[in-house]
């Protein structure tokens, strides 16, 4: 093993440069070489990298991003970029090479692994939206959820002195993991998420209720991917990305017209979009960051080609790509039902 490369792929979010630090900490410890790739698989097929010591990973852990920056490009979008991938990999001589990504970038990684392409890769699982497979929690998770929790904390006051609703609308694709877990931390009084369509009739039922027991404000939590009852997801506009998915958004602006319509109190809706994926991560997710890129050099430097770090319980194990990029990870409805316990 001497010469390995690491890319970073898909949304950003913190812990990425965490990461990219562990990596190159043991490849220097190792006395290999490590490659990094610039914007994920675009790197790849424009042959664009930067060689990375001890140096270029000096103080980097605090920060948010990535130094390797990112793109959503999907080279089997056009099939001649497959080839550029597998050409450019074999230029730069390497060994191995660290994909660090989420279900996009993985899938990428597990489709170059099963068609047996002759490009030796290892995974390491990201996304604020905790929806992958296979492992119990991805980095970025964590720090997303603070963001949000803290942006709720703070509606919450100016929502109490105007005796106002306040509908938040967070981020995490077509799961809810980000809305259940900083409304549970931020006393939401509804949280609502793409795993159930949103019945405007319960939810304006628990602000009522609210408002019958003398409480004149409420904070309603839902996420980017949730739909209305027998309704259509809220897109932003029709574009789609290179993986094919539709932007999200808008949901949170339909829900306080409904509210507003429906009951006549005063509804105000905030949009947090990128705060949630930008700045320093937390404690947490340094720390699993640094766990998995550990992980991730360990099954390189094993040539556990196809696997990839993950989160089981308080252990870094190994699995399967493949697992991860199967199946969405949705909510646990148990937590789910938890939440509900304080609607209203
Ligand atoms: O997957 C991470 C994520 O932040 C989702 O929560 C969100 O829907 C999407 O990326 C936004 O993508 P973009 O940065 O391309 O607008």
């Amino acid at each position: 093993m001497e010469r390995i490369g690491v890319l970073t792929g898909g949304g950003d979010c913190p812990g990425l440069n965490a990461v990219i630090r562990a990596v190159v900490r043991v490849a220097c410890q190792n006395k290999i070489k490590m490659i990094g790739i610039k914007n994920g698989w675009k790197g790849l097929i424009s042959n664009d990298t930067i060689e990375l010591d001890l140096n270029s990973v000096a103080g980097i852990l605090p920060k948010g991003g990535t130094i390797l920056g990112t793109s959503r490009t999907n080279p089997y979008k056009n099939g001649s970029e497959v080839a550029k991938v597998i050409e450019n990999y074999k230029k730069m001589k390497l060994d191995a090479l660290i994909a660090i990504g989420g279900e996009d970038t993985l899938g990428v990684a597990n489709k170059l692994i099963k068609e047996n392409k002759g490009l030796n890769i290892v995974g390491v699982p990201k996304t604020i939206d905790n929806d992958l497979s296979a492992t119990d929690f991805t980095f970025g998770f964590d720090t997303a959820v603070n963001i949000a929790t803290e942006a709720i904390d703070r509606l919450h006051t100016t929502a109490e002195s105007h005796h106002r609703i306040m509908v938040v609308e967070v981020m995490g694709r077509h799961a809810g993991w980000i809305a259940v877990y900083s409304g549970l931390a931020s006393g939401a009084d509804v949280i609502l998420i793409p795993e159930v369509p949103i019945d405007l009739d319960t939810v304006c039922e628990a602000l009522q209720k609210r408002k019958a027991r003398g409480k004149s404000f409420s904070i309603v939590v839902v996420a980017e991917g949730a739909t209305f009852k027998e309704g259509q997801v809220v897109l932003k506009e029709e574009k789609l990305d290179s993986f094919g998915h539709v932007r999200l958004g808008g949901i949170g602006e339909r829900l306080a017209d409904e509210i507003e319509k429906r009951t006549k109190f005063e509804t105000r809706v905030t949009v947090l979009g990128h705060i949630q994926r930008g700045g320093t991560p937390s404690a947490f997710d340094r720390v699993l960051a640094t766990r998995f890129g550990i992980k991730a050099m360990e099954l390189a430097l094993n040539k556990k080609f196809g696997y990839m770090a993950s989160l089981s319980g308080k252990d870094v194990v190994e699995e399967p790509i493949e697992k991860a990029v199967g199946t969405l990870k949705t909510v646990d409805m148990k937590l789910y039902d938890l939440a509900k316990i304080f609607f209203g």
